[in-house]
Parts: structure tokens; sequence; C-alpha cells
């Protein structure tokens, strides 16, 4: 490899402070993941259908000591637009930062690749969430009315301007 191709190539694993982030190539790990999550989870079929999109991006959060992944995220990158459809960290996990540095890590990422604006959906019921994205910088621009059915409940949508 020359070189010149190693500075044109975009990073595909980011060293955190307790950890890494790489881009998530393996379905059967984001299936794992998203089972430990999530009460309703997405098949590993799913997962593969979904990788074949161009758009479609997501990264895993390993911890240093063991590299187990711990946390995923997967987007819908629209090139002026990235939309959040899946973040998890793992049960025992959470409450450690690691969705704060997942979301942080999104933010420079738009901001690496221009991308002026982050759009998501939360379930009005899923508090802790909420608390993620506004503490993220989110803020809500609308609300979908009987959005979700199982637990039934309103969408609210977030966004977060890039500068
Ligand atoms: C939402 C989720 C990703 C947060 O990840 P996390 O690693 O626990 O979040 P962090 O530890 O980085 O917390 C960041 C902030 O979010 C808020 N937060 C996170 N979990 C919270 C909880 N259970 N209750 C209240 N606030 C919470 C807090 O403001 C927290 O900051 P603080 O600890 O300084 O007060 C995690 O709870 C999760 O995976 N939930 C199940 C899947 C899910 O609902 N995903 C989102 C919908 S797609």
């Amino acid at each position: 490899m020359t070189a010149t191709k190693l500075i044109h190539e975009k990073p595909s694993i980011w060293k955190r402070s307790r950890g890494w982030i790489r881009i998530g190539e393996d379905p059967t790990n984001l299936a794992e993941l998203d089972k430990s999550c999530f009460k309703k989870a997405w098949r590993e079929e799913s997962f593969s259908k979904l990788m074949n999109y161009p758009w479609f991006r997501a990264w895993t959060w390993h911890a240093e000591a063991t590299s187990k992944a711990l946390a995923f995220l997967i987007i819908e990158d629209q090139s002026d637009l990235f939309s959040i459809l899946r973040v998890g960290v793992m049960p025992e996990y959470q409450r450690k930062g690691i969705g704060r540095e997942m979301m942080d890590f999104l933010i420079q990422l738009a901001r690496n690749e221009q991308v002026p604006k982050i759009l998501l959906e939360v379930h009005e019921f899923n508090l802790a969430a909420q608390h993620l994205y506004f503490a993220s910088g989110f803020c809500q621009i609308h609300l979908k009315k009987g959005y979700y059915h199982d637990p039934p409940g309103n969408a609210l949508v977030l966004t977060k301007a890039i500068s």
C-alpha cells in the first residue's frame, strides 16, 4: 500500500479513554449486542440485509482490557444527515459513560465529515436514552403521536445541529 493511499483512507478504529470504537462489520456480533440491549431485538438476518445498504454504518465499543464488544451504534448516513437507528450498551455496563462516549464520537465524526445535522426518534417512556440525548445537546423538534406499538407510545423527534 502506498503512503498516499494511507493518508486518504478513513480510520476504522478509534482509541477512546477506556477502550476502542471500531466499525461494526459482523452481523452476528451486532445481533448479539442488540439482543442484550433491547427487549424487541432485530434478527441477525436483518443486520445482514441492512449492511448491504450503502447508507448503513455501524460501530462497536470495545473494552481495552478484554477487547469484548460492550456497546453499539447504528446510523443511516444520508450525507447531509446522520439518523440514529439504534444505540445500546450492555445492561451491566450502563451508567459508566459508554453511551455518552458513543454519542460524542458520532458528533465528532459528523463534524469531521461536515454533516450538518443528527436526527433520532426516542420513545416517550425511554427516559435513560432521553437523558443521554439531552445531555449530548439534542433538542426536541417534533412529537410523532402513536408512533410506537410495543409498548404503545409517542416518539420524540430530536435533533442536533453540528457546528
Ligand atoms: C440509553 C443507553 C444507550 C445509555 O447508555 P449509558 O452508557 O448507560 O449512558 P451513559 O452512562 O453514558 O450516561 C450518559 C447520561 O445519560 C443519562 N442516563 C443514562 N442512563 C440513565 C438512566 N438509567 N437514568 C437516568 N439517566 C440516565 C445520564 O444523564 C447520564 O449522565 P450522568 O451519568 O453523568 O448522569 C443505555 O441505557 C441503553 O443501552 N439502553 C437500552 C437500549 C436503548 O434504550 N437505546 C436507546 C434507544 S434506540
